[in-house]
């Protein structure tokens, strides 16, 4: 098993990894138990094809359920007052430890209850979906969304333990798990031309459902956002804005597309980390073989890069609009994640959006390097 630990002083916790860690999880949940029962909440599908196993891992623990609805709308004021009157009516304490089994919207939503809770109570991320397992459950961020847009309601609120199995991607559409790779290749674009190496050279494995590469994969990744977490939890210096490369291209679309299944959150991203790149390349920033090389891998891996294949059909002035509404405006400004090459991603914060706008609509006849 590998042991990563998230550095935050007293409220430093560790993420487990392990294929099979379901079927064991009494030897790592049952201390937070309450009179031999534990809160796992997880969507409905999650449930059909991870409850029961992990109901077994608990032996003598027992399960008490609650589950929800699946898809991005479980991220809602509505669902948070079912699931906060629901965990009230349970009687939860402060020093109760809430399972969250599912992908990023039970992780962001429960974690949330868990924030709010009794002013604030624990909660343990038990991450199913790729994405979830190498980002979101890691470092604290939980929110739901409101009619303004995705995630502006929400709290920095650790979780007290991630148990991540990866044989719960044995169950998961292909679909979502190349959106969760694209947050994979993400680490290696940032600061760690290594790992983009690696996956060049091992992500079509992974993506075959090699148990081997996926492990390797997910501890890559999260010790890397342990890291970035431990040094900038509130992101607040810009460390940890740099694991926003992608995503202000990558609202954009989503915002375009209805934050849909149109275009999932992870296809946004690859499409988006394409773009910052080409975008890079066209103001002289990068090499535009870095670029083609970033676009070709993610193509390779069945992700959408360009805009074509996101299906966004919009001008450079509507995607652009769509990136002002980005909660990470910062007094007017936008501050957009641009690479000097594969591994060197940095926060620029003067980038002319005239320029961003020209460049999108010179991108919306471009089909996929694979496709064309
Ligand atoms: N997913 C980006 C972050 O956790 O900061």
């Amino acid at each position: 098993m590998t042991r990563v630990t998230v550095g935050l002083g007293d409220r430093s916790y560790p993420i487990l990894i392990e294929a099979g860690l379901l079927d064991r999880a009494h030897g790592h949940l049952a201390s937070f138990a309450r009179n031999g029962r534990l809160i796992v909440v997880a969507d409905e599908q999650v449930a059909a094809c991870q409850m029961a196993r992990l109901a077994v891992g608990l032996g003598d623990v027992a399960v008490e359920p609650i589950l929800l609805p699946p898809g991005e709308s479980t991220k809602s004021w509505a669902m948070l007052e079912q699931l906060t009157d629901r965990l009230l009516a349970l009687g939860v304490e402060r020093k109760d430890r809430i399972v969250a089994l599912g992908g990023g919207v039970i992780g962001d939503l429960v974690g949330f209850a868990a924030s709010i809770l009794k002013r604030g109570c624990g909660f343990v991320q038990v991450p199913t979906s790729l994405l979830a397992q190498v980002d979101s459950s890691v470092g604290g961020k939980t929110a739901i969304n409101s009619r303004a847009g995705k995630n502006l309601v929400g709290a920095f609120h650790q979780p007290d333990l991630v148990l991540i199995d990866p044989t719960t991607l044995d169950t998961l559409p292909v679909r979502q798990v190349r959106a969760g790779y694209a947050e994979v290749v993400k680490y290696g674009l940032i600061d760690d031309p290594d790992f983009f190496d690696w996956c060049e050279a091992h992500g079509s494995t992974l993506l075959a459902g090699d148990a081997g590469a996926r492990t390797h994969a997910i501890v890559h990744s999260v010790a890397a956002k342990a890291r970035v977490v431990a040094a900038d939890e509130r992101e607040t210096s810009g460390t940890r804005a740099l694991l926003n490369l992608g995503h202000t291209f990558g609202h954009a679309l989503e915002a375009e597309t209805g934050f849909s299944d149109t275009l999932l959150h992870g296809e946004g991203v690859a499409c988006g980390m394409t773009l910052a790149f080409r975008f890079s390349a066209h103001i002289g920033l990068c090499p535009i073989a870095d670029a083609e090389r970033v676009g070709r891998h993610l193509a390779a891996a069945g992700l959408p890069t360009t805009l074509a294949a996101a299906q966004v059909d919009a001008s450079g002035a509507t995607l652009v609009d769509h990136m002002m509404h980005d909660k990470k405006m910062d007094s007017g400004r936008l501050p957009f994640l641009l690479a000097r090459g594969i591994g060197k991603t940095f926060l620029a914060k003067d980038v002319d959006l005239v320029e961003v706008e020209r460049f999108l609509d010179a991108e919306r006849q471009r089909m996929d390097a694979l496709a064309s």
